[in-house]
């Protein structure tokens, strides 16, 4: 079955094409960085115009890099949140109107989920069940995956997401946004040693996580130390990144364990952080465990994720109806499923 993706939750445009929910025809993804930088974050009125900009260009180009015609699309899958309602609306408003037009069948998917199958579209993914670390400019969840449309989530932030903790100390650091690429590159340079931060809910028995206090304590420490962001700027993005990172693969790393399971997975553009995929993979390899992330391309928000998501759904035999409509972070229903499996 070929699918058509749409992605338009936060400050990407993405279309894709995706063949059986595993192969890439296509995946196109316009960011609006140069957009959303002068103001230090994503300015939701901005993105939902450039939204507006891109979306049938990228579309264009997706079936044309796939060399398909829009006749062969058999279904289309679009993400109806979490993300910037208006945002949202553009990719979903467009995606419904071309299933509707074509008569074929369209799902509306959560972008969690996305970023869930994001694994299947590398050449090992892993076998059900497994845990997974979905890391992102939105979200620090831990799940036990059981099947690619089911999911209970362990824990999740109570504050800020750890990519959210990148971009915020970025900007403190006058880096610009977004802000985890360039702290990693920045902590290549540094001393994680040196400047250590605190590790909030560091090995307590629960799956939850904090980010906001670390964010703190890098602002205390420059408020302590004037001029140490022009003398020691490389040991403290180290030694925010080397807490950030603890807490990520010690929670993790001791989910796989408590739920007896032999194959972990990161997702998430934090996912493409390289300290990150290195200390767990250390680990996991120590303890014998399978670690699962894809490449840097599919960490980060994309459309082949919810082509990817959206064909388990379709095949099942679940699709949209014309009324359904996008949702903002508060009725994530994917989220919600806490105690199910
Ligand atoms: O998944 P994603 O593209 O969008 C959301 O769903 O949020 O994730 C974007 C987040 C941003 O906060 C960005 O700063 C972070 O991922 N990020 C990184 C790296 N690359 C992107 N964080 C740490 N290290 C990186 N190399
Ligand atoms: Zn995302």
């Amino acid at each position: 079955m070929i699918i058509l993706g749409i992605e338009t939750s936060c400050d990407e445009t993405a279309a894709a094409v995706v063949a059986d929910g595993r192969q890439i025809l296509s995946s196109i993804v316009a960011s609006q960085i140069e957009v959303h930088h002068p103001y230090g974050g994503v300015v939701p009125e901005l993105a939902s115009r450039k939204h507006m900009e891109n979306i049938v260009p990228v579309f264009r180009r997706a079936l044309g890099k796939a060399g398909v015609d829009a006749r062969q699309i058999e279904g289309v899958a679009v993400t109806r949140g979490p993300g910037l309602v208006g945002a949202l609306l553009v990719g979903f408003s467009f995606a419904k109107a071309f299933a509707m037009s074509r008569r074929i069948p369209w799902i509306g998917v959560s972008h969690l989920e996305g970023h869930l199958n994001s694994l299947f579209l590398e050449s090992e993914p892993p076998p059900f069940p497994f845990v997974a670390l979905l890391v992102s400019g939105g979200h620090t969840n831990i799940y036990h995956v059981t099947d690619h449309t089911a999911a209970r989530l362990l824990g999740q932030t109570r504050d800020d997401a750890a990519g959210e903790a990148f971009d915020k100390v970025a900007k403190m650091l006058g880096l610009g946004y977004p802000g985890g690429r360039v702290i990693s590159q920045l902590a290549d340079r540094g001393d994680p040693d040196t400047v250590s931060f605190t590790r909030p809910y560091l090995n307590k028995d629960e799956f939850d996580f904090s980010f906001s206090g670390i964010k703190a304590a890098v602002s205390r420490y420059l408020h302590k130390h004037p001029g140490s962001l022009q003398t020691r700027g490389p040991d403290i993005a180290a030694g925010f990144q080397e807490a950030v990172v603890e807490v990520l693969s010690y929670k993790i790393l001791h989910a796989a364990e408590q739920m007896n399971c032999g194959h972990l997975a990161l997702v998430g553009g934090v996912a493409a952080n390289r300290r990150l995929r290195e200390v767990v993979a250390g680990e996991a390899d120590r303890r014998g465990l399978q670690l699962h992330i894809p490449s840097a391309a599919l960490c980060g928000d994309n459309a082949a994720m919810i082509a990817a998501a959206g064909y388990h759904h379709l095949s099942a035999g679940r699709q949209s109806s014309p009324e359904e409509d996008v949702y903002s972070r508060q009725a994530e229903p994917f989220m919600n499923n806490r105690e199910s499996t």
